[in-house]
């Protein structure tokens, strides 16, 4: 397999998160040292209003998905893995959960209020038709937070360099099911940064696009209201 999912045919990809979804909740709480459940309710918080349609698109094993459900959304949440969707429906009863591809939403044109997606469009293969569709399905004024992993530049890059390119791999090894692990670094550094993520959004219609991060720059939430 490579490492690098920017070259992978989506049945690979989708394959990879297949094998993964074992020790996928397991490893994200290791590999963030616990704070990724935290991050994954400011995205909530962020973009969702009780009420709300919400679709969360890539929501593998359904914690940002139960998270916007938590803030009193009706969540939809979509992924084309069928192992990380068994482990989302055992979650939350409550969510709606469809397997589908975020390239080729199975949902009208504004279908929903908010839309989320956790560390999911780093892994999509055409990140910017996958965010024409997130455009598409939303209302005008509809409003959409995505959760992505990218790289500090800050006193903690080195740090981040050795946990991510050395020791994520390495945890991932030692799991049944989490080689694919290796894919985690590159998968990072060929993803753009914030600013051009943020550029990305304002092309496919996103207005008031704006981002914060959290851990010293480890993690980007980006926001934005579909104009
Ligand atoms: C790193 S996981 C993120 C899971 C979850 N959102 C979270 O917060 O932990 C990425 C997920 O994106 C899914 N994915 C990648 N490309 C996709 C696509 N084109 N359509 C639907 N799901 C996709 C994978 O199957 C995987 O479950």
């Amino acid at each position: 397999m490579t490492t690098e999912t920017g070259t992978l045919p989506a049945a690979e990809v989708r394959s990879m998160f297949d094998r993964i979804a074992p020790v996928y909740d397991v490893m994200n709480r290791v590999m963030t040292m616990g704070l990724d459940q935290r991050w994954r309710r400011l995205a909530a918080q962020a973009v969702v209003r009780p009420g709300d349609r919400v679709l969360d698109a890539c929501c593998g094993t359904g914690d940002l998905a139960v998270a916007a459900a938590r803030r009193g959304g009706r969540v939809t949440g979509l992924d084309f893995s069928p192992r990380m969707l068994e482990r989302a429906r055992r979650k939350q009863a409550a969510v709606t959960w469809v397997e589908g591809d975020l390239l080729a939403l199975p949902f009208e044109d504004g279908s929903f209020d908010a839309a989320t997606v956790g560390f999911g469009v780093r892994n999509v293969a055409d990140l910017e038709r996958g965010l024409a569709e997130l455009t598409r399905v939303l209302v005008p004024g509809g409003r959409l937070g995505i959760l992505e992993i990218t790289t500090p530049t800050g006193f903690l890059a080195p740090f981040y360099r050795v946990w991510f390119d050395r020791i994520v791999p390495l945890l991932g090894k030692l799991l049944k099911g989490g080689a694919a692990y290796s894919y985690l670094p590159a998968s990072v550094r060929r993803f753009p940064g914030p600013e051009a993520l943020a550029e990305l959004m304002r092309g496919v219609g996103f207005g008031d696009v704006e981002y914060r991060t959290f851990a010293g720059g480890i993690v980007a939430l980006h926001t934005g209201t579909k104009s």
